[in-house]
């Protein structure tokens, strides 16, 4: 099993170099959607406008939250 500090080191968003452990904060702290999770951090706001992390965040809610968005 990772080790969930390093696993909460990990880079989601790339573009604006954004860590896990941060989203599930954000998540953890009522932030329920993809566009919520956005507007809070700055997540998806980057050159690739959410293309990388999008998905990524939107996985770690359905998980998180065990929901399908
Ligand atoms: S990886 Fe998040 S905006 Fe590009």
């Amino acid at each position: 099993m990772e080790d969930p500090v390093i696993e909460n080191l990990k880079t989601i968003c790339l573009c604006k170099n954004i860590k896990k452990g941060t989203i599930l904060n954000a998540i953890h702290g009522g932030y329920h959607t993809v566009e919520a999770v956005n507007r809070k951090l700055g997540t998806g706001s980057g050159d690739c406008k959410g293309e990388r992390c999008g998905p990524k965040i939107k996985e770690m809610i359905e998980s998180l939250l065990d929901i399908a968005l």
